[in-house]
């Protein structure tokens, strides 16, 4: 028995992250905006969902297989880009992204991250995803496209749902700011969590990895903070979709979608993949879960495009829940960024794991063998469907 299999949940993890990591960037990760009303729904809602139960059937051979966008992925779960995800561990992005690539599935490189999309790109060696956030620099934006067409990211994800940031009032009280200020309480918290500070001292990815370097005239880092905080473009609207697509060249991802006139919208935009997402409840605090409004959204699409779905999925048993409602996959972010907090790559690779585990048994369970065949047959009720037509 390993150290790690000791952890049995997500919740494990997230227990001992918070003895791991600095508080300012563990409650950067564990933080929803504003009441965190939505951020507990997520969770909450997956809750209110019943599986059937069938017996009598042979489950000798279970499949969790199945493809997105083409590609073949052991199982319908995916990680999600998360901005900083270097701070929940040193090199962050390069652990989730090998853990990712060992477990077969696919992970998803934000703009934000810490570690640059050319240095994923050289310590992995399939396609990883790459999250886009629109930038009012349009040269900034152009090159940005190239960069993750270059380093043959497998689609581009477009985030619409943050394009202002809703406040989590942990990271105000923290005084979690861009550039970090060394003040003496972040610097004890520092002495307090060694093996965070010297691993963090020890690599040399420590700013935010897509930024530093490319964009002209930031040559320190109080003058790139400066750049990037004056770059939300809240112009964005469809039809930018079609340049970004044209220019990436490849598959498009729409995330943060929650409506089903917005998951039309999306495909007739050239959408091959949507994202029901409300940001983890990082955005518009008050929006519905996600798993409550899936099924409408599914009825709005019908078939027109693959649908994913993240926030709240914590457990193997709330992925079928949401494959079981229409989604094709699902995508994590605080699940494995905890994992990263515990024990970097190793820490993702058992979070991983249990997910698959509880899926396999929950999957048999079911009496089922094929993930790739469950649908409203396998909910037993779900009391979460907005009673209002749409
Ligand atoms: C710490 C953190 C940072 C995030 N940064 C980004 C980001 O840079 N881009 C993005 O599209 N989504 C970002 N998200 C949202 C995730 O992609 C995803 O929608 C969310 O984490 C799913 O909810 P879950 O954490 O409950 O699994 C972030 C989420 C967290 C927790």
């Amino acid at each position: 028995m390993t150290r790690l299999d000791r952890f049995l949940t997500v919740d494990d993890f997230m227990k001992v992250a918070e003895r791991r990591v600095p508080r300012m960037f563990f409650q950067y990760a564990d933080s929803g905006a504003y009441t965190e009303g939505t951020y507990r729904d997520n969770s909450a809602d997956f809750g209110k969902i019943r599986l059937e139960q069938r017996v009598g059937r042979d489950i000798a051979g279970r499949s969790l297989t199945t493809t997105m966008l083409g590609r073949t992925v052991s199982m319908p779960l995916a990680l999600a880009p998360t901005g900083a995800a270097g701070m929940q561990a040193a090199d962050g992005e390069i652990k989730a992204a090998r853990a990712a690539e060992k477990a077969g599935i696919i992970f998803t490189l934000s703009t934000v991250s810490i570690c640059s999309i050319e240095d994923v790109a050289a310590a992995t060696s399939v396609p990883f995803w790459f999250q886009f956030y629109v930038r009012k620099d349009r040269d900034f934006n152009e090159r940005l496209i190239d960069r993750a067409r270059a380093a043959k990211c497998g689609a581009i994800v477009v985030t619409l749902d943050c394009q202002l940031g809703g406040q989590r009032h942990k990271d105000v009280r923290n005084g979690l700011t861009v550039p970090l200020k060394m003040t003496p309480k972040f610097v004890a918290e520092m002495a307090m969590k060694p093996r965070w500070s010297l691993a963090m001292l020890r690599t040399r990815h420590r700013t935010f990895g897509n930024f530093a370097g490319h964009v002209p005239g930031a040559t320190t880092v109080a003058a790139l903070a400066e750049w990037m905080s004056q770059q939300d473009d809240l112009t964005l609207t469809w039809t930018d979709l079609l340049w970004i697509k044209k220019r990436f060249g490849g598959p498009l991802v729409v995330k943060g979608i929650l409506h089903p006139d917005d998951a039309r919208e999306a495909v007739a935009h050239g959408a091959d993949a949507i994202i029901v997402s409300n940001h983890g409840g990082r955005q518009l605090d008050g929006a519905p879960s996600t798993i409550r409004v899936l099924p409408r959204i599914v009825d709005a699409v019908g078939g027109k495009c693959e649908i994913y779905l993240d926030s709240g999925v914590r457990s193997g048993h709330d992925m079928l829940k949401a494959v079981a409602l229409g989604a094709r996959a699902v995508f994590i972010g605080r699940p494995f960024l905890y994992g990263l907090g515990v024990a970097g790559e190793a820490g993702v690779d058992r979070v991983i794991d249990i997910i698959r585990a509880e899926a396999d048994t929950t999957l048999g369970l079911m009496g089922e063998t094929d993930v790739t065949t469950l649908g409203a047959h396998n909910i037993e009720s779900n009391d979460l469907i907005a009673p209002h037509g749409h």
